[in-house]
């Protein structure tokens, strides 16, 4: 018989509801996105993601339904994802998900975002019918975390989907995520929010211009495994400071945004040559970070797999680098798709899953926990 879960994410800036069955076909996926509402903040203001997400969840959820073409009555299970996340945002999700769950007598299951964006990355192998091999090392790179995780299967339930997880985490950010700096960049040289995606594609665009500046290894005592990308983006600014050639393009920029010019085609006009160097410089910086410490982490531990998930997982460059290296270095990565690197509840649906196979349930008393950790 087929498992059917109802999906709910808030922990951020987008909400979302889907359907997904026995863990790994995506019936629905729906996800409405608060990008417009944070952007002229520059990032996520928590008070402001708790009421949209009080406006869009119930549109949302029935949305996810009739995609699905399903009654509320057929659904299995309600997932929720419990953290971490913003306290208010997630309290939205949970509280509609008792709610659902109380009135429908359905089990709800709490779920962990991370452990949903590892999902992610087997959902979109499914729809090429393919089962990454565990043990694997998982980089979760977005623009609220930067960690490495040891993910092994428990085993136990029928297969793959219904198997538990353990995970240990091997590295993380001491500062800034990876998602955040390419934030902070943007807004720094006036490309606008969210930075990933417009870095992303400048970085392409700018090929053989000249490095106005290097970036070299960020060196860190300590664990091999942590990140640091505060130091990049100091780095950015004083250069952008000691060179005031760049800030009438910046200033330019910044103009265009405030018109709602934020698309790639109108801002490329706006950037000389020096910029693209710079932007392909950062990026360089950033891609040979998160490349170099993964694949070390996977060599050491020896697994055959690397999964890479997260905003950040949709960059090109990052995920052509990780192609090569893997490749050299005999191992699988995988990746989500682009809609499912970011957030979604397809992943936190499929995350349920297992835990749903053995009975993980959470009754009326389920909060809100802002760092709900997973190792
Ligand atoms: O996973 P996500 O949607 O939300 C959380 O932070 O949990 O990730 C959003 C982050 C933002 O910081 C955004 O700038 C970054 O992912 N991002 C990218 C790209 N697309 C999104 N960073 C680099 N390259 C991209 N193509
Ligand atoms: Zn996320």
């Amino acid at each position: 018989m087929t498992v059917r879960i109802l999906g709910i994410e808030s922990s951020c800036d987008e909400t979302a509801a889907a359907v997904v069955a026995d863990g790994r076909e995506i019936l629905s996926s729906v996800v409405a996105s608060q990008i417009d509402i944070h952007r002229k903040y520059g990032g996520v203001v928590p008070e402001l993601a708790s009421r949209e997400h009080l406006r869009r969840i119930v549109p949302v959820v029935r949305e996810a339904l009739e995609q699905a073409q399903m009654d509320l009555r057929d659904v299995d299970a309600i997932g929720v994802t419990q953290g971490p996340g913003l306290v208010g945002s997630l309290l939205v999700g949970i509280t509609y998900g008792k709610t659902l769950a109380e009135t429908l007598g359905k089990p709800l299951v709490p779920v962990n975002h991370l452990e949903g964006h590892i999902h992610a990355v087997f959902l979109e192998a499914h729809k090429a019918g393919i089962e990454p091999a565990l043990p694997a090392v998982c980089l979760i790179v977005s623009g609220g975390h930067t960690v490495l995780y040891e993910v092994q299967s428990k085993g136990g339930g029928n297969g793959e989907a219904e198997s538990l997880w353990s995970y240990r985490k091997i590295g993380q950010t001491r500062d800034d995520a990876a998602g955040e700096a390419y934030d902070k960049v943007s807004k720094l040289l006036g490309l606008g929010y969210p930075g990933g995606p417009i870095l992303d594609r400048l970085a392409a665009s700018a090929r053989d211009a000249a490095a106005p500046v290097k970036f070299g290894p960020t060196k860190m005592k300590g664990n091999a495994y942590d990140f640091s990308f505060s130091g990049l983006k100091t780095a950015v600014s004083y250069h952008l400071r000691e060179n005031p050639d760049y800030l009438a393009e910046i200033q330019a920029r910044e103009a265009a945004i405030a018109r709602g010019e934020r698309k790639f085609d109108q801002l490329l006009p706006l950037c000389g040559p020096k910029t693209l160097g710079l932007v392909r410089e950062f990026q360089n910086a950033v891609v040979r970070d998160l490349v170099e410490r993964t694949t070390k982490a996977a060599e050491e531990l020896d697994v055959p797999t690397i999964l890479v998930s997260g905003g950040v997982a949709a960059n090109r460059q990052l995920r052509a680098t990780f192609e090569q290296r893997a490749a050299a270095l005999g191992r699988k990565v995988y990746f989500p798709s682009l809609a499912l690197s970011t957030d979604n509840a397809a992943m936190i649906a499929a995350a349920a899953y297992p835990r749903f196979a053995h009975r993980i349930f959470a009754d009326v008393s389920l909060n809100a926990c802002a760092s709900l950790p997973i190792a």
